[in-house]
């Protein structure tokens, strides 16, 4: 598994839902790597045991506590690592929530809080970031989904935000062409984290269990490496997990078949 990764010392990163789950494995990467962070989670006490031990592996960091569909609190990421670390080298646009609801169940304000949350609030962050992503050559990553890929029943409007991210990430990479600066997408299948047990039902609350738990899945730190290590390489994507390459190959070769498969999992 262990890839090298060369972001050079002193990455200066900013990295969002680093509270939790991957976002939290890849700032602890990072922070063992010698990158200078600033973290974006909303739990405060969930934010800080991550900060502490990215600290105690050497790491100089910034904490920014909030919601990251805030215009002000995409502003302080941003103005934090410039004011600290004098720039950004690396953006990770990590932060998301899911959801389990047959589409005609989901809730209109549930269906925009996904999309504020994993869409608005991403795009946003890279515009006010962008400047200081180009002056440093940066680099931007992504963490989207095999839903990023294809469309996967009771996640109707996960899926579209993570369409969304494709189609703007992938618009801006070519933008971006000539600048030194690049976009990596990366679309994980299952990994055991709290992305489930906080997915918003129909209603808006959350369903608080895995609807997953008994899979095979992987580790957010396995995640997290590959990812860091994808966008150390400026990859334009990696797809990782055996669901994923075979939802995305199904999609093109098979996508009766997989409808069908998708149909049948999802009952
Ligand atoms: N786990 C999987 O199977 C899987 C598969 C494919 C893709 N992904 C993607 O991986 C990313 C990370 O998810 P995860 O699996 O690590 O889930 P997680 O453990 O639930 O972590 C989600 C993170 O996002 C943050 N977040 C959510 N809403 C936020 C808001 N409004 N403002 C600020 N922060 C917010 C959370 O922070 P607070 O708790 O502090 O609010 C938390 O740090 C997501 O984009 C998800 O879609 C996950």
């Amino acid at each position: 598994m262990a890839q090298s990764i060369s972001f050079g010392a002193g990455v200066r990163s900013i990295v969002t839902g680093a509270s939790s789950g991957i976002g939290a494995a890849i700032a602890t990467e990072l922070a063992q790597r010698g990158a200078r962070l600033v973290l974006s989670g909303r739990d405060l006490v969930a934010l800080d045991a991550v900060a502490t031990r990215c600290a105690e592996a050497g790491a100089e960091l910034e904490t920014v506590v909030g919601d990251l569909t805030a215009g002000a609190v995409q502003q302080e990421l941003v103005d934090r690592a410039v004011a600290s670390f004098g720039g950004i080298d690396l953006l990770v646009n990590n932060a998301g929530i899911s959801m389990n609801a047959r589409f005609a169940e989901l809730a209109d304000e549930v269906l925009r809080e996904i999309f504020e949350v994993n869409f608005f609030a991403a795009a946003a962050l890279t515009r006010l970031a962008l400047p200081y992503l180009i002056s440093a050559r940066g680099r931007i990553l992504v963490i989207s989904s095999v839903t990023g890929l294809v469309g996967t029943p009771t996640r109707s409007a996960y899926a579209a935000s993570k369409h969304a991210l494709h189609g703007l990430f992938n618009a801006l990479r070519i933008e971006l062409s000539g600048t030194g600066a690049t976009v990596t997408i990366v679309c994980p299948g299952f990994v055991r984290t709290e992305v489930r047990r906080r997915a918003l039902r129909g209603d808006g609350s959350p369903q608080g269990n895995d609807d997953a738990e008994g899979r095979r899945m992987m580790t957010p730190e396995l995640v997290a490496h590959r990812a860091l290590a994808a966008a150390a390489r400026r990859r334009r994507r990696l797809l990782l997990g055996a669901e994923t390459h075979v939802a995305h190959l199904g999609s093109i070769l098979v996508p009766r078949a997989l409808d069908a498969l998708l149909a049948k999992a999802g009952r």
